[in-house]
């Protein structure tokens, strides 16, 4: 089994394997012990792998409690997060006792904001099943519920006490689901040119999802709080929150995403940040993967959900701006000028794609960290973060 240390203020393991499942229980005693289990999990995840994993604990002598919603991202909600709170307090769970995730980001999110603030903290551990969960969300220690203002707008920072991979699990993962999780692994390669170049082949998926795990590693145990480098993992979610939350999020989370990557390198691009042949792999790599470019949403209806993203001012935002892989900008800009950027970026869709057709693809880009060493990004993303401000 794999291990990855993550060497936060709470310090914790991503434990990675093929058909790990079975042994959860024996791993769980090892380094958590407790007594009761609180499963929570969506329907569909739940039945597909609830069984296997009620059974391996209940033998491993737990009590075993199961919490199971309807899977989507409209139930990551306070009603589902009360629900949850109010099911531990009557099964009495004390902090020594356990709460297990067993799903994609939104069982994640939202059962671990219940860890998070039941009895101000409980063992909390994380078995991600859809690829964005693998890749991003069961690490880093963000929970959170939508408000109807918005995503995200309740939550707290939350470490888990183990992070439980199963890459077996994938198999039943729906395409558009596994679709979805490209949207952040395309993010991911924005920043970092050897999961780029990866992404260019058919990769095995074990390593894409070890690479974006380092990828996230780094930045987490750099900024555990948000404040500085881990920004940059907040690449394409401005935008691709407004459409999410535009679409009453039937656009799910990885598609938006892929658009807000779209959308924010063409802006980055036009400021002359992002130079053409990197904007035009973005788009291949997009294109290859399945995302349509095509944005649903003109700029003022964006803008309304922009204007009250979490991340924002009072008077306008700080963009996080790809300049080349492994190579981002921030700049502040008003809420007027970023609206006429937005504007800009979707008049001239139709052209851009017509002029990228027209493009040889160049699959290289200047590579100079094309090497399959994981540990090299942990030297070369050192000048990821390049500020500078504007307005
Ligand atoms: N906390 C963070 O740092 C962070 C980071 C990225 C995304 N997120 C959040 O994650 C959410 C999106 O995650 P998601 O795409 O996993 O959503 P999700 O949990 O809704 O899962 C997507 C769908 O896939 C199904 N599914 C999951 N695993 C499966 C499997 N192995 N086999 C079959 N079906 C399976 C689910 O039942 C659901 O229908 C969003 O709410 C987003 O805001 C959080």
């Amino acid at each position: 089994m794999k291990k990855i240390y993550i060497n936060t203020s709470k310090p914790y393991e991503i434990l990675l394997d093929f058909g790990s499942l079975p042994k959860i229980a024996e791993t769980i005693k090892e380094k958590i012990g407790g007594k009761k289990i609180v499963i929570v999990s969506d329907s569909k995840v739940f039945k597909l792998y609830g069984d296997i994993v009620v059974e391996a604990l209940s033998k491993s002598g737990y009590k075993v409690f199961n919490f199971v919603f309807n899977s989507g991202e409209e139930n990551k909600t306070m009603s589902t997060y009360q629900k949850i709170v109010n099911f531990l307090s009557e099964h009495q769970l004390s902090r020594e006792d356990i709460l297990l995730s067993l799903g994609g980001g939104v069982v994640g999110d939202v059962s671990g904001f219940a860890a998070a603030t039941y009895k101000r903290g409980i063992n909390w551990v994380q078995v991600p099943t859809s690829l964005i969960a693998m890749v991003d969300s069961s690490i880093g220690g963000k929970v959170a519920v939508n408000l109807p203002q918005g995503k995200n707008l309740l939550g707290d920072f939350y470490q888990p006490s183990l992070v439980f991979i199963d890459y077996n699990v994938l198999a039943t993962l729906p395409t558009k689901e596994f679709r979805n999780g490209m949207g952040e692994v395309i993010k991911y390669s924005l920043l970092d040119e050897n999961l780029n170049n990866r992404l260019k082949s058919m990769p095995a998926i074990d390593k894409i999802i070890e690479r974006c795990i380092a990828i996230k590693k780094y930045l987490v145990e750099k900024d555990e709080f948000d404040k500085k480098e881990r920004r940059v993992l907040n690449l394409g979610h401005t935008i691709g929150h407004s459409i999410e939350s535009a679409s009453n999020y039937k656009i799910p989370h990885g598609y938006a995403v892929a658009l807000g990557l779209y959308l924010i390198s063409k802006i980055s691009l036009d400021m002359g940040i992002m130079p053409e042949e990197y904007f035009i792999d973005l788009t291949t790599t997009l294109k290859k993967y399945g995302f349509s470019l095509e944005i649903p949403y003109n700029s003022a209806t964006l803008m309304k959900y922009i204007t009250s993203d979490k991340k924002a001012g009072t008077k306008g935002l700080n963009l996080i701006l790809p300049k080349t892989h492994s190579k981002v900008m921030l700049a502040f800009k008003t809420f007027d000028n970023f609206k006429v950027m937005l504007e800009n970026a979707l008049l001239n869709q139709s052209e851009t794609m017509e002029h990228l057709s027209k493009k040889p693809i160049n699959n290289t880009c200047n590579n100079t960290n094309n090497t399959s060493n994981k540990n090299t990004y942990y030297q070369s993303c050192s000048d990821l973060w390049e500020a500078f401000h504007e307005s």
